[in-house]
This record gives C-alpha cells, structure tokens and sequence, in this order.
C-alpha cells in the first residue's frame, strides 16, 4: 500500500484474495457484467450457478486491503464428469494486465484437477484477442468452432486443455502462478519487494 491507500498496479495480484463467489458479491459483479460483457449474464444466471449442487466452482478476486473490498474480477466453471467448462471470466477494466485472470483461472484448474478433471474447454469470442492469449498460456488449444455462437452472430473458438489432472500440467500452473512469478522475481530484485 502506498502512503496514499492506493495498492501500486504491478503488485496488484499480490494484494487480491481470492473467495467463493456469495450472493452477496452480486451487485457488483452484475454491475461489472453489465458495464463489460456485450449480453453478459444476468442476476438470475449467476444466482442459478451458485446452487451448490457440487458441480461448479465460481470465485471472486477482492481487493483485500482496500477500505472498499472492491470486487476486481470472477470467474466459474462447471464440472461434466472428468471434464471442466470454464463457463464466465471477467476483470474489471480498471484492473486489467495485472495477473488477475490468470490468478482466477489457475485456482479454477487447481480445484478441477482437485475434483478428478482430465480436459478443460470454454468458448471465446474469435475476435477476443486478448482471453485467447491469456488461455494460450494455461495450455488451451482452437479445436474448433461454433457458428453464430455470440450476440450480432459472431463465431466462437472452441478451446481445449488435455491431460490437466498429470504432473506436466501441474508444473505448468504453478509456472504460470502470477504471485509465486511476482513473489520470485520480488526475491531476485529487492527494490521490488
Ligand atoms: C480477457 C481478460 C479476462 C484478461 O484479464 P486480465 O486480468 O487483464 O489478464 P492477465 O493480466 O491475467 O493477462 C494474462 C495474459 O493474457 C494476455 N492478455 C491479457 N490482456 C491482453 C491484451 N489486452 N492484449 C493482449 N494480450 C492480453 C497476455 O498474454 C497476458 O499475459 P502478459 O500480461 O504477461 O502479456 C480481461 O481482458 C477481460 O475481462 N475481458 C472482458 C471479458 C472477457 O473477454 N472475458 C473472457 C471471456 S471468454
């Protein structure tokens, strides 16, 4: 934290804690949804994916020194027997670039593998750029397509993550970890710490 109350932007996936989405999280992410995602979910829809029926895992990323609490980012999927559907994952705009929905997505596949998952798929816009880059990284490979999947009939990239429950993939979710990438570079240079 800076004199100011304001957590320094690069260190900012340090500063996050990572929670089960609540109920109570709502407002403000379907107030982020509604401020980012082009027909993104309603209330009702997050409210559907928080029945705890076993088979889905949605988190929330809170600033977790601000005075605020600031929801900063989320994130779900939902378990199909061995496999895991990433269904959701937004950040905040003011937030971005900083690690966090990296930091979401390898807790997601952590807690996949943790409940037995071999793959992971999602869809993604095609002209998303930026989600197929972060997803690149985490081993998720285009398989395919689907037509007119989006609203203004955009298509979708279907992606895949094989072999997510071994120990190659393991390694490469602790490679990709941002705070254990932050916290080793912190160490090597300690005018960052
Ligand atoms: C896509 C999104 C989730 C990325 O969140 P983020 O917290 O900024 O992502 P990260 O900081 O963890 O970035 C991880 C990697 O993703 C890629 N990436 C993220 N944003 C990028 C951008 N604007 N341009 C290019 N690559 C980008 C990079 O490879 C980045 O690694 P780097 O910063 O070391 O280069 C965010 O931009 C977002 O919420 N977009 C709107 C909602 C959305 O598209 N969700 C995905 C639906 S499938």
């Amino acid at each position: 934290m800076t004199a100011g109350g304001v957590i320094a932007m690069d260190r900012l996936v340090t500063r996050v804690a990572v929670l089960p989405l609540a109920a109570t999280d709502l407002d403000e992410v379907t107030d982020i949804e509604a401020r980012t995602v082009t027909t993104g979910w309603s209330r009702p829809i997050f409210e559907r994916e928080l029945v705890d029926d076993g088979s889905r895992c949605y988190l929330v990323a809170r600033l977790a020194e601000a005075a605020a609490h600031d929801v900063v980012g989320y994130g779900g999927m939902q378990m199909q027997s061995e496999q895991a559907h990433i269904t959701t994952l937004t950040i905040d705009g003011r937030f971005r670039r900083r690690g966090v929905a990296t930091r979401l997505l390898v807790d997601l596949l952590r807690e996949a593998r943790a409940r037995g998952a071999e793959s992971a798929t999602l869809e993604v816009r095609i002209d998303n750029v930026p989600a197929q880059r972060l997803y690149a990284g985490l081993g998720f490979r285009p398989v395919g397509m689907r037509s007119k999947y989006y609203h203004e009939a955009i298509d979708a990239m279907i992606m895949w993550a094989h072999d997510i429950g071994g120990a190659d993939y393991g390694r490469l979710l602790r490679q990709r970890d941002p705070v254990a990438v932050w916290r080793t570079t912190a160490d090597d240079d300690p005018g960052k710490a």
